[in-house]
């Protein structure tokens, strides 16, 4: 296969780990065994630039099971498993250019290799796929008949994108998926971030004030998590109507410049840029922990803590960056500021991807079915599959659900009984 991967050598470990998650992937089984049967992707190549890891393996299989021909790239240059990159490389046939903390010039050479296998449908978790091939590789637009996208940072992008009148293909947000965002925003980034930060600072949690920016369903899944730890949980918001929220939730929420000083974790979830900045920064508390669960590293002001610190960095553990300020306080970035539940951990949990890349594999077979006839732009994924992922899932977990009465169905319709 034509890739460029860590060490072709980590296969057989990458192998195991994406079994181990597959046993967590019922309804991208049963996905799976219909493709391998209906072969719907038959003939199309697909440019996928994912986080690549043991769940987007199978994802990435379950689409070659239908036929497709797959080029797989990194969606952020910290997330990269290399054993999943080598096992997809050596023996799913995959091409894949992805090695776990390439620099920035690689990121896009991975992505350009993508782009050389001349897609029809892109996946992107982020939208840089999708970006650059506008930006740069305009002439190749016309052999793209569609493609989805994954993350919230990504639709907000696409939206811009098609505002703008720039965007020149259809894209499905999966992200807006009942089943993906009430689900992987909120218990996948809520358990994945908490587990990240944990495995990289052994952290206790308990009795310790996390100040989580952002309570979109990321940030709720965050708080909610931390609370459930024994945390004292801050939020901070600049919308009134999550804030609200948040307070009736029995948070305390207040604008960042206090809570800055009461920290002892930060975690920015906002997809927005400059979060924590320079005057939040010079007010924390000495061995403050600062960690990124939004799409981009833009959210902490990185370049502020180089300035506060004059240069004095260490890497005191694994995924920690230790900035000495010079009254002597230490403020320790996680994961050097990227999304830090895949920078330091190892992204969401299997079973909360299987219904994120069960819209994945669903939509994309609908783009392909639908060739032609839908407009430029950003469409929802469609209600029946939503429907069809819950259903799947339920089933998967055993749990069975009432239906309603033929009385009951006649109520809903009327309209005329009332007190
Ligand atoms: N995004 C968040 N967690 C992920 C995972 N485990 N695999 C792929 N994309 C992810």
């Amino acid at each position: 296969m034509d890739c460029d991967v860590r060490d072709l050598g980590l296969a057989e470990k990458g192998r195991e780990r994406i079994e181990w998650a597959a046993a967590e992937m019922r309804v991208l089984a049963l996905i799976r065994e219909r493709f391998e049967k209906e072969r719907p992707l038959e003939g199309v190549r697909i440019g996928a630039c994912l986080h690549v890891t043991t769940e987007t393996a199978n994802l990435v299989e379950t689409l070659a099971a239908g036929g497709a021909e797959v080029a797989l790239c990194a969606s952020n240059p910290l997330s990269t498993q290399d054993d999943v990159a080598a096992a997809l490389c050596e023996q799913a046939g995959v091409d894949v250019f992805a090695i776990r903390g390439e620099d920035n010039e690689t990121y896009y050479r991975h992505i350009n290799a993508v782009l050389d296998h001349r897609p029809h449908v892109t996946m992107d978790d982020g939208a840089d796929l999708v970006s650059l091939l506008h930006r740069e590789r305009p002439e190749q637009i016309g052999e793209v008949f569609g493609g989805t996208e994954e993350t919230t940072t990504g639709v907000i992008r696409l939206r811009a994108m098609a505002a703008d009148g720039a965007l020149r293909y259809p894209i499905v947000s999966v992200n807006d998926a009942d089943t993906k965002h009430l689900f992987d925003n909120r218990f996948g980034t809520g358990q994945s971030t908490v587990d990240a930060i944990m495995r990289a600072t052994n952290l206790l949690f308990a009795g310790r004030t996390v100040v989580v920016c952002g309570f979109g369903m990321c940030g709720r899944g965050v708080a909610s998590r931390a609370r459930g730890l024994g945390a004292r949980v801050v939020v901070t918001e600049v919308d009134p109507l999550p804030a609200l929220e948040a307070a009736m939730e029995g948070y305390q929420v207040m604008p960042l410049r206090e809570a800055a000083r009461i920290g002892d974790v930060f975690v920015t979830v906002t997809g927005d840029t400059s979060v924590i900045r320079r005057e939040h920064l010079e007010v924390m508390k000495d061995g403050a922990v600062l960690a990124n669960a939004g799409h981009f590293d833009v959210e902490i002001d990185k370049r502020a803590l180089e300035e506060l610190s004059e240069g004095r960095r260490r890497r005191i553990r694994e995924f920690v960056d230790e900035y000495r300020l010079p009254d002597g306080r230490r403020l320790n970035l996680l994961g050097e500021g990227r999304l830090v539940n895949l920078a330091a951990g190892e992204g969401h949990p299997a079973a909360v991807m299987d219904m994120s890349f069960a819209n994945q594999a669903l939509s994309v077979e609908w783009v392909v079915r639908t060739r032609g006839t839908l407009t430029p732009g950003v469409h929802p994924v469609p209600d029946d599959i939503d429907a069809e992922v819950a259903r799947l899932k339920l089933r998967a977990m055993g749990i069975e659900i009432d239906a309603l009465t033929p009385e009951q169905e006649d109520y809903l319709r009327s309209w005329e009984q009332g007190t």
